[in-house]
């Protein structure tokens, strides 16, 4: 249901966490894929294993900061000359920003603003030209239930989140008559390498507040995100897909 045959993807942020499990799906699927990430020393060594294991050069790593537009140019060019054109991209690259309101600094602010709302847009920005050459596309955005509801931490973060969720639709809303779908996903608390380090007052709050009580697998994440980049999600645009263990459903 989810194949991604004839797809060729950029995955920000792929060779960890939640980016590093949408690479594994999309090859699995059948997705040519640019894992793009800053991470220079792990990244080559991570694609040459998941090329190994596909038997076929499924994917190719290519340094990229999601904040500088001239590396978001370069990546688009190495994916229409190693696999002949782009029809996905996966905004996924993002960075935390914990503190409050008056805790944030402007530093900090525009740490996370910059990666997670800039780099959403850049990436948008730079991809949609090819995607209009491949004749169509879909794009999936990283929100998160920090997008949709106030947690009382995080400033930064949820302001970032809240943006990518009124960027997509503003984007679904721009490209829908080019055959380029833009939507949105927005999951809860992922265990993911980030996550290793909050506390456990914190994780044991967050855990309370999710009626399915546990933190997602990275994969439960992926298989939404391969569903809204594949043509089974042909009539989506502009929707915010949350699979977060109904933490905000209640
Ligand atoms: N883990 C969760 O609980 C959770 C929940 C909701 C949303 N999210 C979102 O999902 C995405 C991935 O989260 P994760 O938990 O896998 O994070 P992570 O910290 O484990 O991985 C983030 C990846 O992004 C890359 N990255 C950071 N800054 C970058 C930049 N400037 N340019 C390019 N790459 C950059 C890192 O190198 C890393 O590979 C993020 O956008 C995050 O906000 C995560």
């Amino acid at each position: 249901m989810n194949s991604l045959e004839g797809k060729v993807a950029i995955i920000t942020g792929g060779t960890q966490g939640l980016g590093g499990a949408y690479t594994s799906l999309f090859v699995k699927f059948g997705a040519r894929v640019v894992v793009a990430d800053m991470r220079d020393e792990e990244g080559p060594a991570n694609v040459d294993e998941i090329n190994r294991q596909a038997g076929d050069r499924r994917a190719v790593y290519c340094h990229l900061d999601v904040t500088k537009a001239a590396e978001w140019q370069h990546v688009v060019e190495v994916a229409e000359t190693e696999f002949g054109k782009l029809t996905t991209l996966v905004n996924n690259a993002g960075v935390p920003g914990r503190d409050g309101i008056e805790g944030t600094t402007e530093a900090s602010w525009a740490g996370t603003i910059n990666v997670d709302l800039k780099g959403t847009w850049l990436g948008m920005k730079y991809c949609i030209p090819a995607m209009r050459r491949a004749g169509g596309g879909s794009i999936v955005n990283t929100s998160s239930t920090s997008g949709l509801v106030g947690t009382g931490r995080g400033a930064p973060y949820c302001s970032a989140k809240g943006g990518i969720h009124a960027l997509t639709k503003t984007a679904a809303a721009q490209y829908g008559g080019e055959k380029i779908r833009v939507n949105s996903i927005h999951p809860g608390l992922v265990d993911t390498p980030r996550n290793k380090n909050i506390s456990d007052e914190w994780r044991q709050e967050m855990l309370r507040g999710t009626p399915l009580g546990r933190m997602a697998k990275p994969e439960e994440i992926a298989n939404a995100v391969a569903f809204l980049a594949s043509d089974a999600a042909s009539f989506m645009t502009g929707s915010a897909l949350i699979v977060d263990g109904g933490m905000t459903a209640i």
